[in-house]
C-alpha cells in the first residue's frame, strides 16, 4: 500500500521513526513529509534512509511532477504523527502553506492523525474544536495516550505507541495486517475460517497458545510448562461457534487443530509482533499463551561451554513487553470494538489469595475478561482438566467453569459471545 507519513514538529517525531519501520517492514511503500519544525527534531537524512525515498517539505521541489497533487492522489492512506496543535489547526482551517498541508487537501483516501502535545494544549477549546472539525470531515483523529509528557508534567497528550498507530492505520485502510507481513503467513479468503452459523459467525478470533521459549544459545532456552491444550481447546470451540480462527502458537505439546490459520512463534517478542499484526483485523483476542515475562539479556551465537579456567556463567534477564496490556492500549487508542481476554495463572501466597491477585491483575491489564486458574504442582499445566473463574471488567458476577479443557473452552467462548452482544456497534 502507498502511504504518506506526515511528521509534525514535536519531540515525539523521534518515535515516528519506529512507526515508519513498522510500515516498511510490513511491505508498505512510504513517502515521508515532515514539516519544517519536524526536521528540527529528526533530520531529513533519517527519513530518507528509513523510507528509501527522497524527502522534501517544499511545494517548490520537483515542481514538474506537481508533487502535492501526485502524492495526495496516489496515497492509499495518509498518517500524520505527531499531529501537533499547530498542524491540527492548519489542517482544520484548510491551510496550504507547506507540502504536507497541500497534500492533506488533495487526499483521496483515508487520513489518520495521531496527536501529541501538552495536556493544556490538547484540552484547549481551540484544539478540541479543530479535532471536532477534522472528525466531522471523516478524518480519524486518535485520542492521545495518557502518561509522562516531555517535561515533569503528565496527563493526556502523549503520542500513542507506534504499534497502536500502526494497527489503527491498517484497520482504517482496511488492509489485511497479517498478509502484508513478510514473515507471517497470509490468510486466504474463504480458507480455514469464515465458518457458517454460530454465535461468532463472521467474526475473527485470534488465540495465542502454548509457552514461549527464550533462547540462551543455539541449544538452550528458558521455557515454561504450558502445553497449549487450553489454547487449542479454545480454538476448536471458537471455530465450532462459527468464527474464523487464527492460532498464534508458541511451543505446544499438542498439534494445532484443523481449520484454523496457524502462525507459529517461538519467543515473546515474536508473539508480540504476530499479536499486534493480528489485532488489526480481530474482533476477539484471547491471550491464553504463557508468555515469558523475562528473556536472557544476551543470547550467545554459539553454545555456551563450561570452562575450568573461567567463572560459571550468570544469566541476566531483561523484561519482555506485556503483550496483553499493549493490545488493550492499541484497541483503546483506536476506539475499536474488540474484546480482549487474558488468562491468569496464580498460586496465591501469604499476602493474598488467588482471586485477590487476579482482580488486581484484571485492573492492571484492563482486558475485558480474565480467566483465572490456580496453578501449582500437578494443577493445570499439562493436565486434561481445568477449573477456572472468569472475571469481567464490566463488574458482572465472577463465573466458575470446570471440567475438561474443552468444557472450560466452551464456557469461555459462551461468555465471550455474551459479552460481545453487549458491545455497542461502531457509530
Ligand atoms: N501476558 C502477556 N505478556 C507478558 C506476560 C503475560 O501478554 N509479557 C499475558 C498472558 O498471555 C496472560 C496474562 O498476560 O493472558 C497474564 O499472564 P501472567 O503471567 O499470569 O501475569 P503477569 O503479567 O506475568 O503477572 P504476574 O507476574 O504478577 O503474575
Amino acid at each position: 500500500m502507498r502511504i504518506v507519513l506526515g511528521v509534525g514538529g514535536g519531540i515525539a517525531a523521534y518515535k515516528v521513526a519506529s512507526l515508519l519501520r513498522l510500515f516498511t517492514e510490513a511491505g508498505h511503500d512510504v513517502t515521508v513529509i515532515p514539516t519544517d519544525a519536524a526536521t528540527r527534531f529528526v533530520g531529513v537524512a533519517t527519513w530518507e534512509a528509513l523510507s528509501g525515498h527522497p524527502v522534501s517539505n517544499s511545494v517548490f521541489d520537483e515542481v514538474h511532477t506537481v508533487n502535492h497533487v501526485r502524492l495526495g492522489h496516489e496515497a492509499e492512506l495518509i498518517v500524520v504523527a505527531p499531529a501537533t496543535a499547530d498542524l491540527l489547526a492548519r489542517a482544520a482551517t484548510g491551510q496550504a502553506n507547506d507540502l504536507l498541508t497541500n497534500t492533506l487537501l488533495m487526499a483521496g483516501g483515508p487520513v489518520l492523525m495521531a496527536p501529541a502535545m501538552h495536556t493544556e494544549m490538547w484540552r484547549h477549546p481551540a484544539t478540541q474544536a479543530n479535532v471536532e472539525t477534522l472528525r466531522s470531515r471523516g478524518i480519524t483523529v486518535l485520542e492521545p495516550a495518557t502518561g509522562r509528557l516531555t517535561g515533569a508534567d503528565s496527563g493526556p497528550g502523549r503520542l500513542p505507541e507506534p504499534a497502536a498507530i500502526f494497527a489503527s492505520s491498517l484497520a482504517l485502510a482496511g488492509a489485511p495486517a497479517v498478509p502484508n507481513s513478510p514473515d507471517l503467513p497470509a490468510s486466504e479468503p474463504g480458507s480455514p475460517a469464515a465458518s457458517g452459523a454460530g454465535p461468532l459467525a463472521g467474526l475473527t478470533v485470534t488465540i495465542s497458545a502454548g509457552g514461549t521459549r527464550e533462547p540462551l544459545d543455539p541449544v538452550r532456552f528458558l521455557g515454561n510448562r504450558s502445553s497449549g491444550k487450553q489454547g487449542v481447546a479454545l480454538a476448536v470451540a471458537a471455530r465450532a461457534a462459527g468464527a474464523r480462527v487464527r492460532l498464534l502458537a508458541a511451543h505446544m505439546d499438542v498439534p494445532a487443530p484443523d481449520g484454523v490459520e496457524l502462525v507459529e512463534v517461538e519467543t515473546a517478542l515474536e508473539l508480540r509482533k504476530a499479536a499486534l499484526h493480528a489485532a488489526a483485523d480481530s474482533d476477539v483476542i484471547i491471550m491464553a499463551a504463557a508468555v515469558a515475562d523475562f528473556r536472557p539479556a544476551d543470547v550467545s551465537g554459539t553454545k555456551i561451554k563450561k570452562r575450568d579456567d573461567a567463572a560459571d556463567p550468570v544469566i541476566s534477564l531483561v523484561r519482555n513487553p506485556d503483550i496483553l496490556r499493549e493490545l488493550v492500549e492499541v484497541r483503546d487508542a483506536a476506539s475499536r470494538n474488540q474484546l480482549i481476554v487474558g488468562f491468569a495463572a496464580e498460586t496465591g501466597d501469604a499476602d493474598g489469595d488467588v482471586l485477590e491477585y487476579a482482580a488486581a491483575k484484571l485492573r492492571r491489564k484492563a482486558c475485558d475478561l480474565l480467566v483465572v486458574n490456580q496453578v501449582g504442582k500437578d494443577r493445570v499445566f499439562g493436565q486434561d482438566s481445568n477449573d477456572v473463574v472468569i472475571l469481567a471488567r464490566s463488574g458482572s458476577e465472577p463465573q466458575q467453569a470446570s471440567g475438561s479443557k474443552s468444557d472450560v473452552a466452551a464456557a469461555v467462548i459462551d461468555r465471550i459471545s455474551a459479552e460481545l452482544s453487549r458491545l455497542v456497534p461502531p457509530a
